[in-house]
């Protein structure tokens, strides 16, 4: 088996899933500002660190997603981030794109950016022990869009970037996110995400790519986040299969989520309910990033005395998603106390 297939495999295994920590300067700020905590450089290595020594976290953790900085940066010992996941058996992973930019003539789209330097880029962080990435393209539901052209847009830059990562031995997260603000039905979060994800799939399949080696991260089909009803979740489980039987192809190993905005035992449940629902052409696992990081930033608070407190939160988290690989998570398990 290539090395590729290899690691995508490692990525999904067995009770397992992946912390998203590459949240930008920009994101890691709004995140600091909801503590009270300036975001310095030194704020930022703290928080990481806190949470990749997370004594046995790795039971739960395949792969990390860092942040360029991240990447580059060393844990409070000295040791650089990378080779301190290594040293666990989580895979370090890496951020690549450049954001959402305005999409030019669309009416408020984006397209994600990124592609020029791209293949000196992962050359360079492969040799700093990455070996799998992400793109994150957005979409915004609105009574008219996303429009075909910011669909077709971004699956035709998702599939660039996929192909040069596949070329750098990197395997590629795919990440098509259709977000959840709004008021839309459950319905038309289908219908939106069904599109996205045919055109996803035609570009990566023009472009050559090698789906084995691949790993899909989406949004989960749901009810607007301002919407009058909210779909349950069994509802969520049920439309959010269906789209992805559809349209995902069974050489995919895995699909691991995103949070997106979901509290994080929301985001829990939906994934018990779907796994419950098996057998399933994918491992259907996490990439999360709030709904992980949450509890444990809060428990953190910036405060070297509560490093434990935030480690056992974002412990109790990855179990908790762990139980949901397999449909074995009850909201009960949530009252194993995290302060025990
Ligand atoms: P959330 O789980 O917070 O949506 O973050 C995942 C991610 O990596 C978004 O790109």
């Amino acid at each position: 088996m290539s090395e590729l297939h290899e690691t995508a495999k490692a990525l999904v295994a067995e009770g397992k899933g992946i912390l998203a920590a590459d949240e930008s300067s920009g994101t890691i700020k709004k995140r600091f500002d909801s503590i009270g905590l300036e975001s310095t450089e030194q704020n930022r290595q703290a928080y990481r660190d806190m949470l990749f020594t997370t004594p046995g976290a790795e039971e739960y953790i395949s792969g990390v997603i860092l942040y360029d900085e991240t990447i580059r940066q060393t844990a409070l010992d000295g040791t650089p981030f990378p080779k301190l996941l290594e040293s666990k058996g989580v895979i370090p992973g890496i951020k690549v794109d450049e954001g959402a930019k305005p999409l030019a003539l669309a009416n408020g789209e984006t397209v994600t950016e990124g592609l020029d330097g791209l293949r000196q880029r992962l050359e360079e962080y492969h040799g700093l022990g990455a070996r799998f990435a992400k793109w994150r393209a957005t979409y915004s539901i609105t009574d008219e869009l996303p429009s075909e052209y910011c669909i077709w847009t971004n699956a035709h830059a998702l599939a660039r970037y996929a192909a040069l990562c596949q070329e750098a031995g990197i395997v590629p997260i795919v990440e098509p996110e259709v977000l959840m603000d709004g008021t839309h039905t459950i319905e038309r979060a289908y219908h939106v995400t069904s599109r996205v994800l045919n055109a996803v799939y035609t570009e990566l399949f023009d472009q050559r790519i090698d789906l084995e080696g691949t790993l899909l991260k989406p949004n989960m089909v749901l009810s607007g986040y301002e919407a009058s009803s909210r779909a349950g979740v069994q509802d969520v489980a049920e439309w959010t299969l269906r789209c992805f039987k559809k349209h995902v192809p069974a050489a995919v190993p895995g699909i691991v989520f995103l949070s997106g905005g979901q509290s994080d035992e929301d985001a829990t449940a939906h994934l018990n309910a779907m796994n419950a629902m098996g057998p399933l052409p994918w491992e259907l696992s996490f990439s999360y990033g709030r709904a992980l990081q949450a509890p444990a930033l809060k428990a953190w608070g910036g405060k070297p005395e509560n490093v434990e407190a935030g480690q056992r939160a974002y412990y109790h988290r990855a179990k908790m998603n762990s139980a949901a690989r397999t449909g074995m998570y009850a909201p009960e398990m949530e009252r194993e106390a995290v302060t025990a």
